[in-house]
């Protein structure tokens, strides 16, 4: 692990409020890193900073306003010297969404992620973490997909604001005097084994997890599934889901990576998966297994844009940074289950 002294390395985890980056502020501060949290709650609540206290004894301190704000952003940069390194999860993430408000999502995850760089150049922080996305490979040609498989034409403005991402920075690291790490997160799933934080879908989810605890937790009628007829053995789509957990202990393998001199380029990039790909079908039946419930099911056509099968090679990462994905599918479902509840509860 690291050899810096990671009580004097604080961290700017932006979207620090949000999914995987409260489960990253977690592991952040197990660690003993102090973290600085900017968020403007567009997509998370503030009850997350708490929550995140309950968890690892100590509050991150908390910053609120929108990193489109070039002026506002500049001016924490300027404030907060010394920082050792950004997180920079704020975006907009909903596929769909995107495919009717591109500009929303050009505008949001652009114009955020470059007055963040520019804080860094102007403040010298030199080490960043970048959220992309395995959509960046679209259906690749050869599983499982590794890092230098090619980036295929975006079917969304989002996943092409992913693929702008990583080009924005692999052309600035040199002249902004940074190093970056760029993390493909395949399907992160589950939440924290306290119960405290988890995922927070907004309406209806469009994603399969949050849609199959919602439809146990009797909030959802049924759980359609998308397809039966891919060239899959059972038919259905297949992904490789990782645990959120799993995922959030990635970013400090990427920190330290970094921090401690051992990036191998100004410019890398790491596939974060399991490695295994399971299909609808089976991640449905490991829900059924660990819930103890059954879920009603109907089956449908496809959905547009999904594509069959994907899942990573992670070698890569596992040599690079010396982090492996521990939690079973069995794992994600039970931790997302319980999330659910404890949602219900409240
Ligand atoms: P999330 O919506 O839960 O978290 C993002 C956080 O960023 C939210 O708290 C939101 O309020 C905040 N935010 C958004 N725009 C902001 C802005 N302009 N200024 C300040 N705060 C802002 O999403 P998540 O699932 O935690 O995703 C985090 C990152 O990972 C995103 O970049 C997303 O695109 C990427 N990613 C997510 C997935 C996934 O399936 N969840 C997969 C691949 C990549
Ligand atoms: C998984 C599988 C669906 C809902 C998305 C983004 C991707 C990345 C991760 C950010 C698919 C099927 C789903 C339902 C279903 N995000 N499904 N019934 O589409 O693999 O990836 O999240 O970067 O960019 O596109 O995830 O959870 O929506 O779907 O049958 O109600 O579940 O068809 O096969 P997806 P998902």
């Amino acid at each position: 692990m690291a050899t810096i002294e990671a009580r004097d390395f604080k961290i700017l985890v932006t979207g620090g409020a949000g999914y995987i980056g409260s489960h990253t502020v977690v592991e952040l501060q197990q660690q003993g890193f102090p973290v600085v949290v900017i968020d403007d709650l567009s997509n998370s609540r503030a009850s997350v900073i708490g929550r995140i206290g309950e968890i690892t004894g100590v509050e991150p301190e908390f910053h609120r306003f929108d990193l489109t704000d070039r002026s506002r952003t500049a001016a924490f940069f300027a404030d907060h010297p010394g920082l050792g390194a950004v997180i920079h999860f704020a975006a907009f993430k909903a596929v769909g969404e995107s495919m009717g408000a591109p500009l929303k999502y050009y505008r949001n995850n652009l114009a955020s992620l470059v007055n963040v760089l520019e804080g860094m150049r102007d403040a010298r922080v030199g080490n960043l973490v970048f959220s992309s996305s395995c959509t960046v490979y679209g259906q690749p040609d050869e599983l499982p997909v590794r890092e230098t498989s090619p980036v295929k034409d975006a079917w969304s403005p989002y996943g092409n604001t992913k693929q702008m991402s990583e080009q924005i920075i692999r052309f600035s690291t040199a002249a902004c005097g940074i190093r970056a790490i760029a993390l493909r997160y395949f399907n992160p799933v589950g939440a924290h084994g306290s119960a405290l934080i988890g995922e927070l879908p907004l309406g209806v989810p469009a994603n399969l997890v949050p849609f199959i605890t919602q439809t146990a937790a009797g909030r959802r009628e049924c759980l359609s599934v998308f397809g039966t007829d891919y060239p899959t053995p059972d038919g259905t789509a297949i992904r490789d889901y990782i645990h959120v957990v799993d995922l959030a202990k990635a970013h400090v393998a990427a920190v330290c990576r970094m921090a401690d001199g051992r990036a191998q380029a100004d410019f890398e990039v790491f596939n974060v998966g399991t490695g295994d790909g399971h299909s609808v079908r089976e991640v449905v039946q490991a829900f059924e297994r660990v819930s103890g419930r059954k879920l009603p099911v109907r089956y449908v056509g496809r959905r547009p844009g999904d594509i069959v099968e994907v899942w990573a090679d992670t070698s890569l990462a596992g040599e690079a940074l010396g982090w492996k994905a521990e939690k079973t599918l069995d794992e994600m479902m039970l931790s997302a289950w319980r999330w659910q509840q404890a949602l219900e509860g409240q």
